[in-house]
């Protein structure tokens, strides 16, 4: 009995009450050994009272600049940065630009990095974020980061890098089978650094960065357990719902690429986002309008799926209540893509229009944005230098702020003497 409530006294549920059941039964028999354990036990509850305390939440998650962000993005993560930007659960929120891993598969270019590092800042603060809520930076920025990456390559294996699905994912569709370069094959790693650096606990993500943070548990696990309790575990905070999960091309196909051409952008005008949308793809057998039409794998629908609110309905098409009964005339039949397109329109407007009408305020001082990103890097890198300093007594190589090395080096030389 003794012996399992010690095994479990870790346990932070289990040792407070396991400390006051302990108390009572002590008391009552005044056993000495219940004392023993008594003391063991107060220690643990009040350890894991303080950790408990301490249970700060902090998120980080970051964008290559590849490109504009699209709705796709919206609504997969930028929509949902928002609200956990106001949700007030987070102690801490960082988003950053991943410009040294946009590098890793775009060495070529780093023209196109340059100028879409703007763009994705631009559309960080269209979407809403707000940088006096959130830390904005940019990755290259840190140089804390390279270092930190370095120390974590001895902890993983080649095998393990080549393991990691994404990673194998990527290599094929980017040709690198024959010749792989070796800060792309290593940006797990870097990607582990840039969550472990700032003690993230949180990242949001899609399902595809799901192997990133296995690999980056495993990293901290690893870390930990050679160099002492030092770096926190992250986790993964996926997408709530499937029509946030991955959002069509508007040409139906599976995923909103820029060279498919079938985005929305956050920044297209009015009158670009109707026509896109005039030419969506929907059901390729609803041919006339008293057809019945297929919801399922309808692109029209699905981003109805993500955008629509109920509210939309009293304003754009109070024949209908709700997306239920739209889809379900559909089905039978009786009810033309034209007007559903329409109504996707007036959805889609409405949503974007806050969004189009911060960029242009933003817009308006560009020099102001790169300011934001600046404060954010140099506020981000005063973190990761923190967290630098732990890892580097953690690793014992902080040889000169330790006093007390130099002192006992000394004294074995003069034993020697
Ligand atoms: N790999 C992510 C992407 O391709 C970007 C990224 C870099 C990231 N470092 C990160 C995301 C850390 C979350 C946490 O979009």
């Amino acid at each position: 009995m003794i012996f399992f409530i010690l095994t479990r006294f870790h346990d932070k549920k289990i040792s407070l009450p396991a400390y006051f059941l302990f108390f009572r039964a002590a008391e009552r028999r005044k056993r000495k050994r219940h004392f023993l354990v008594l003391a063991i036990l107060r220690n643990f509850a009040i350890l894991n009272w303080i950790k408990f305390m301490d249970n700060e939440k902090i998120i980080l998650t970051g964008d290559r600049p590849t490109g504009q962000l699209h709705i796709g993005h919206y609504v997969g993560s930028l929509r949902r940065r928002v609200e956990l930007q106001n949700s007030g659960k987070y102690s801490k929120i960082y988003i950053f630009a991943a410009d040294t891993q946009a590098l890793t598969d775009n060495m070529e270019n780093p023209e196109k990095i340059r100028r879409n590092l703007i763009e994705v800042a631009l559309d960080w603060l269209s979407a809403g974020l707000d940088p006096t809520k959130c830390t904005l930076f940019v990755q290259s920025q840190i140089p804390e980061l390279c270092e930190l990456s370095m120390y974590y390559m001895n902890l993983v294996t080649v095998s393990r890098l080549q393991r990691n699905p994404t990673v194998k994912t990527e290599i094929k569709m980017r040709d690198f089978e024959a010749s792989i370069p070796v800060g792309f094959f290593c940006y797990p790693i870097s990607q582990a650094a840039d969550i472990t650096a700032f003690r993230a606990t949180t990242v949001p993500a899609g399902e595809d960065q799901k192997p990133m943070l296995e690999q980056a548990v495993e990293i901290v696990r690893r870390f930990n357990n050679v160099y002492g309790e030092t770096l926190v575990e992250p986790s993964i905070l996926l997408p709530e719902n499937e029509a946030s999960m991955r959002l069509p091309g508007t040409d139906g196909k599976a995923k909103m690429s820029k060279s498919l051409g079938n985005c929305i952008y956050l920044a297209d005008s009015p009158d670009e986002v109707n026509k896109k949308i005039r030419s969506m793809y929907t059901d390729p057998d609803h041919l006339k309008v008293s057809d019945p039409g297929k919801v399922e794998g309808n692109t029209v629908f699905t981003y109805l799926d993500a955008f629509c609110k109920p509210e939309h309905f009293g304003r754009y098409l109070p024949e209908y209540a709700n997306l239920d009964e739209l889809k379900a005339h559909y089905r039978r039949g009786g009810l033309g893509d034209v007007k559903v397109k329409k109504f996707l329109a007036a959805v889609m407007q409405e949503t974007l229009e806050p969004i189009r009408a911060r960029r242009k305020e933003y817009e308006k001082d560009i020099p102001a944005v790169y300011e934001i990103l600046r404060k954010g890097s140099e506020a981000a890198r005063e973190v990761a230098a923190q967290t630098l300093h732990d890892v580097r007594e953690a690793m014992k190589i902080n040889y000169f702020d330790d006093a007390e090395l130099i002192r006992s080096q000394q004294a074995l030389y003069d034993q020697k003497a």
